[in-house]
């Protein structure tokens, strides 16, 4: 596999483990974070039984991306996997053999200062991964409640001086139009105690829990398993890959409910409750990256990996 990984840009995240779990023929495949392709590519080297491997991104820079770097047998569609309406007409009656989603940012998204996604990169306070839909981050900074921003900075970057960063933000507000300005407003928000113990950027949770708001990551990831897993079709899998703890347990809550899930039944009486699992996660918990692959490939490290395996109707 060593030298069909050389033939592409970079090291898509778990690649040993994605060929390893996905099924061993597909004929209908779909990956809703397709990116610059780094997993479509190695797929459809292993697969040559996949005729059209139907790739979609939020992100319209993505699929401009691929009119010069095509890709054989890929069908690309600009479209946010959360909304099945904007895709569902590509899924074949019976259902789809695999679903994959690798959630977050790209590294060329991250790497593009004019994206507005990295505090170490000067550039406009965007941080949109579809610049056509929603507003910016520097539009939801000023329009949001100080309680707002201190709470997307709670939950979804996990940020303890959540508060006093919201505090200094609405304080500076008209003053910052960059990312590097906002990122010293938050860095000089956090008491130097906890800077100097800090192994990470101070604006590092802050900037995951912006980018999370603005691009409502979280908000309906639930619900859109459901929708994905309604797609695949029996016997068919479910692989998704995850960079944080708060979206791993979205994804490990929704699968281990679907392995138990509980049908209420009236015609057995009131109260009586028949379990039927809607498949397996396999293997039970999350792959994490060998050391091998933390070692070429370093930003792999927080990532996890669950599979679902959708049982017979
Ligand atoms: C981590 S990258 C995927 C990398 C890809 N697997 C590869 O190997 O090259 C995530 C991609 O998913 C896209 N994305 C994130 N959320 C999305 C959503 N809700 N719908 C569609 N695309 C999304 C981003 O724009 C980004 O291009």
């Amino acid at each position: 596999m060593k030298a069909s990984i050389n033939s592409i840009e970079h090291y898509p995240v778990l690649w040993r483990d994605v060929l390893k779990h996905i099924p061993q023929t597909i004929h209908t495949m779909m990956d809703g974070t397709l990116g610059h392709g780094g997993h479509a590519k190695l797929i459809l080297n292993a697969h040559p039984e996949i005729r059209g491997y139907l790739g979609l991104d939020r992100d319209p820079s993505v699929i401009e991306w691929f009119q010069t770097n095509p890709i054989d047998r890929l069908v690309l569609r600009q479209a946010n996997f959360q909304k099945k309406n904007e895709y569902q007409d590509l899924i074949p009656e019976n259902g789809l053999c695999c679903f994959l989603l690798d959630l977050g940012t790209s590294q060329n998204q991250l790497q593009d200062p004019k994206r507005g996604f990295s505090f170490l990169r000067e550039g406009p306070l965007d941080m949109r991964m579809n610049p056509m839909e929603g507003i910016s981050l520097l539009q939801w900074l000023s329009d949001a409640s100080e309680v707002q921003i201190a709470s997307a900075l709670f939950e979804y970057g996990e940020e303890k001086f959540s508060r006093k960063i919201a505090q200094a933000i609405v304080k500076n507000r008209g003053q910052f139009q960059s990312t590097t300005e906002l990122a010293q407003i938050i860095a000089d928000a956090i008491p130097w105690s906890s800077k100097r113990e800090s192994r990470i950027h101070p604006a590092t949770r802050s900037f995951q829990g912006l980018r999370i708001q603005i691009n409502e990551e979280l908000s309906g990831l639930g619900q859109s398993l459901e929708q994905i897993l309604s797609l695949i079709r029996p016997g068919g899998r479910l692989l998704v890959i995850s960079f944080h703890s708060l979206e791993d347990r979205i994804v490990k809550q929704k699968m281990r409910a679907w392995e138990e899930e509980l049908y209420s039944r009236s015609l057995f009486g009131p109260g009586e409750v028949i379990k039927k699992s809607l498949g397996k996660c396999m293997p039970r918990n999350a792959i994490k990256p060998s050391d091998e692959e933390i070692l070429e490939n370093s930003p792999s490290r927080s990532a996890r990996l669950r599979v679902f395996v959708k049982g017979e109707a």
